[in-house]
């Protein structure tokens, strides 16, 4: 059942990037990967929720990362401290906690930063290389991202004094091979938009490496019921359907037949 909870603040973390924090009144846990369904409480009720990546989650205050592409994005960006929010979650199946020895590459693109961001405040350690996208150097939220993280841009224009960007996809941010310990089994965390995707899940199988997605598709309902999710996997020699809300959103990139175009599949 959903919660109404209340905004506790609501700011551009960069030219187009908004955080809110909602105060939902009791402790809310999640799992990295996994999501939330917003929507305005009453009479700002769109017909349907919106799903987001949970960024982080304190006590009883959960933040999502969004930028505003519409009407209900829109709606979020409007919000003031004190207004009502309504939260439906977590939901989703998260990303897998690391085996012992390994090493995790993390990839985020734009408002796919929120998934991998909390995987590595959860469970990332030295060694893991954690890699993040935008589309310009203002889009960069520099606070979220300290000094750890690599950062690319597709363009540099607005980039934060003394803030180094490589200019290019955020492919190119990944190491070598050779430059990762050779006996340790490597993993790609990725979540973006799809050409990222798609990179994320060749450079992987190009490499031996296990790649796991976050997908964003349009959702209605959030837990399976509505059928609006529906993803093509790979099942046995053939394919099933999926959904993205309920079996996902996070999937082995070798399953998910848009990012790894199977013999006698659909593409
Ligand atoms: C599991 C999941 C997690 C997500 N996490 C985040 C997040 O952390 N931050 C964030 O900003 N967004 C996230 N999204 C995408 C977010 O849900 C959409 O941007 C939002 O629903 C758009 O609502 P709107 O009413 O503003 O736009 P709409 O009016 O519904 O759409 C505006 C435009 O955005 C496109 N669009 C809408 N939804 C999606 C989508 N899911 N994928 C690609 N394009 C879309 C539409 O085709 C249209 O062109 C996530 C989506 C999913 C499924
Ligand atoms: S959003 Fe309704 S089944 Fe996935």
């Amino acid at each position: 059942m959903a919660v109404i909870g209340v905004v506790a603040a609501n700011r551009l973390v960069s030219s187009s990037f908004h955080r809110l924090d909602i105060d939902l009144g009791r402790p809310f846990t999640f799992r990295p990967g996994q999501f939330v369904m917003v929507n305005g409480a009453g009479p700002r009720a769109l017909t349907f929720s919106r799903p987001f990546s949970i960024l982080a989650a304190e006590g009883s205050v959960l933040s999502l990362l969004y930028r505003v592409v519409g009407r209900g994005t829109a709606e979020l960006a409007a919000m003031a401290p004190g207004d009502a929010v309504s939260v439906l979650g977590p939901l989703g199946e998260p990303f897998p906690e690391p085996m012992a020895a390994q090493v995790t590459i993390l990839l985020g693109g734009g408002v796919g930063l929120p998934p991998v961001h909390a995987w590595w405040r959860r469970w990332g350690r030295p060694g893991d290389v954690a890699c993040f996208g935008a589309r310009s150097g203002a889009e960069v939220p520099w606070d979220l991202l300290g000094d750890a993280w690599r950062v690319s841009v597709d363009d540099p224009d607005g980039l934060a004094p003394g803030r180094r960007a490589e200019v290019g996809v955020v492919t190119t941010l990944v190491p070598e091979a050779g430059e990762l310990p050779a006996t340790s089994p490597v993993v790609v965390l990725a979540c973006g938009p799809l050409p990222l995707l798609r990179a994320a899940a060749a450079l992987a199988r190009a490499r031996g490496w296990r790649c796991l997605v976050s997908l964003e598709e349009h959702m209605g309902c959030g837990y399976g019921v509505c059928k609006g999710c529906v993803v093509r996997v790979a099942d046995g020699a053939g394919e099933r359907n999926a959904t993205c809300c309920h079996d996902g959103p996070v999937f082995d990139a070798a399953d998910v037949c848009l990012l790894a175009p199977r013999e006698g599949g659909s593409a």
